[in-house]
């Protein structure tokens, strides 16, 4: 099961697959410093072409794998969440603390698990990114390990906690 044609509702945010369109409000989000520097993958400064480039590749995504945008209607983009390898997600600062990242990474969640037979999901996190560690224990998710993996905005190896979502500990949730 891919995405690409998949638009998940929730109470306030909608979901969708990305478009080539995207691209100038993914980059300001994810370009500014204090969302790229705690994402691994993402290098920074960050720009309109890796923007595009990324969008554009993600319209083509193998099964279990997929790349929301989360859009708050009227406002437009306001984040992504994915699941390449890992659930990942971002929100951009202005819309922090409102419980959207946890709102878009749920309902990705709960599309993963319907759809697939997958017995859990990945996370992970610098091991201070006390707010993404928040939002992955509000999910469900459990610290499993610890790690160096080598973060590309901040040039550095940076110790992560490694988390884990099992579909029993999903399915248990109050
Ligand atoms: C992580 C991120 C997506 C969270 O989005 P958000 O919409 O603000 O998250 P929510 O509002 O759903 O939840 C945030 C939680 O963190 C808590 N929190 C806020 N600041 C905190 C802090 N300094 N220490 C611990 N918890 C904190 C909030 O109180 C809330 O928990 P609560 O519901 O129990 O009160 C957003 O901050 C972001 O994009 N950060 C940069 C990118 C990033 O870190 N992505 C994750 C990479 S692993």
């Amino acid at each position: 099961v891919t995405n690409s044609d998949t638009t998940l509702e929730t109470s306030r945010l909608v979901l969708r697959p990305p478009r080539l369109d995207d691209a100038p409000s993914y980059a300001l989000g994810i370009g500014e410093y204090a969302v790229a520097r705690w994402l691994t993958a993402v290098p920074w400064p960050y720009t309109l072409a890796m923007a595009r480039d990324w969008l554009s590749r993600s319209a083509t995504r193998r099964p279990h794998e997929a790349i929301f945008i989360v859009e708050l209607p009227g406002r437009g983009v306001i984040g992504s969440v994915s699941l390449v390898k890992e659930l990942g997600f971002w929100i951009a600062r202005p819309y922090w603390g409102r419980g959207f990242g946890t709102e878009a990474a749920e309902a990705l969640i709960a599309w993963h698990f319907s759809t697939t037979d997958a017995d859990g999901i990945g996370s992970s996190a610098h091991a201070d990114n006390h707010v993404s560690l928040r939002v992955q224990e509000k999910l469900g998710f459990t610290p499993i390990g610890r790690e160096l993996r080598f973060a590309r905005s901040a040039q550095r190896d940076v110790e992560h906690v490694v988390t884990r979502l099992t579909r029993a500990d999903w399915g248990a949730r109050p």
